[in-house]
């Protein structure tokens, strides 16, 4: 693996070694937050703060902020969209059914092991409720997780009383996977892992996950959200699709958010054992929720693989840019196997943003250890050179 930002630079720039899980502005500010509403608020709060300062507002240059994909829907998604927009009157009825079969015949799962949903956001917050908030598992119990990770599911799970026991990141901000283990009570509920970690970018080894599916799974069930899966090469994917196909206790969240452009369209799904995905079913519409044109979309973009490679493609050019551009401005980063690239910045969080922000660039910080970072979306390669010139102005 690549090299981690070193100790001694953290501690430089004002690093403290204290404790906490990563608090986003959307989590701190919500109520019962999601990340869609959370997104807009971000923007929205940044444009409030520049009226009250009277400041001239700025065209935005560039919304690397959200991990969306810049370079939007494929055209065959496109074309299908307009051609679905005529059934649009009618409730969709066998598209579910038909982009299900493409999952399950490329994950080697069967179609009934996947549940798709309006993004998996929703699922996210099914499974929350399902698992902390119904009276089929009671309320409350402990979620085993990392420090610094994505808090959608932790955040809807703790409103219904559920205890987070999050370990500290690894130094190279991989989570701690023996440090999860040795943390496993008769208390813990579930264990939920985000890989690629969102917001560190960093991944388990395929083959370390996959041993500790295997052996937690038959005492306690292990959430797996893998919204960035589609960004790594196969060698680094872990093969739970196979666990869960030999009945493994796992459950996996995917989205099409990413890789598809699919944000705005909203589409996700699940893989999960049968049984408990009848449950979910319970706690979300699942498969009725997509409108039938993003249905028709997510089967035509789910088959673009053209699309999805110059996607992944430009993904890698431009983080490569930006990996050189913080380099030479004497920056570190966390090597990153997403759509994002997590930084210390020497600069307060909200110091960072506005001054971004000023200048056109709408970017996200983050704060762990009482260090200050940047989370910053890969764009495409003019997005990241005019972060760069931005970011070499203020930093
Ligand atoms: C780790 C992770 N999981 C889930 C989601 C939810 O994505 P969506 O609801 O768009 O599928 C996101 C969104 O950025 C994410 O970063």
């Amino acid at each position: 693996m690549d090299h981690p930002i070193s100790r001694r630079n953290l501690l430089r720039t004002g690093a403290l070694l204290t404790a906490g899980l990563s608090v986003s502005r959307a989590s701190r500010a919500g109520s019962f937050w999601n990340p869609v509403a959370a997104n807009a608020l971000h923007e929205q709060t940044l444009v409030t703060e520049f009226a009250q300062l009277g400041r001239e507002m700025p065209k935005l240059k560039a919304r690397i902020a959200f991990n969306e994909n810049p370079h939007g829907i494929s055209q065959k998604a496109k074309d299908a969209i307009v051609k679905a927009a005529e059934t649009g009157n009618r409730y969709a009825m066998f598209e579910g059914q038909e982009l299900k079969q493409l999952i399950a015949a490329k994950e080697g799962v069967k179609p009934e092991n996947i549940m798709l949903s309006a993004g998996s956001s929703e699922l996210l917050t099914a499974m929350a409720v399902f698992f902390t908030g119904s009276a089929a598992k009671g309320a409350g119990g402990t979620i085993l997780t990392s420090q610094f990770t994505y808090d959608d599911f932790l955040g809807c799970s703790k409103k219904f009383g559920a205890k987070i026991e999050a370990v500290p990141l690894t130094k190279e901000y991989r989570y701690d996977l023996a440090a999860m283990k040795a943390k496993i009570t008769p208390d813990t509920k579930l264990v939920y892992i985000c890989n690629p970690n969102n917001p560190t970018g960093t991944i388990i080894p395929a083959a370390d996950l996959v041993a500790f599916c295997k052996e937690v799974s038959p005492k306690v069930p292990v959430f797996v959200d893998e919204a960035y899966i589609d960004f790594l090469k196969p060698e680094d994917r872990p093969a739970l699709p196979k666990l869960v196909a030999e009945g493994a206790n796992v459950f996996l969240t995917r989205t099409f958010s990413k890789i598809h452009g699919f944000a705005g369209l909203r589409l996700g799904y699940a893989i999960g054992p049968e049984k408990f995905l009848t449950e979910l079913q319970n706690y979300s519409r699942g498969e009725w929720n997509p409108s039938v044109t993003t249905l028709k979309a997510g089967i035509a973009s789910y088959q673009d693989e053209e699309w999805q490679n110059f996607c992944r493609t430009e993904n890698d050019k431009a983080r490569e840019l930006l990996y050189k551009g913080l380099k030479e401005k004497g920056y570190e980063y966390v090597p990153s196997y997403a759509n994002f690239v997590l930084f210390p910045i020497r600069m307060k969080t909200k110091v960072f943003e506005k001054e971004m922000f000023g200048n056109g660039i709408l970017t996200s910080t983050r704060e762990y250890n009482a260090q200050p970072y940047c989370r910053v979306s890969i764009g495409t390669v003019d997005e990241m050179g005019m972060f760069m010139d931005v970011f070499k102005k203020i930093a």
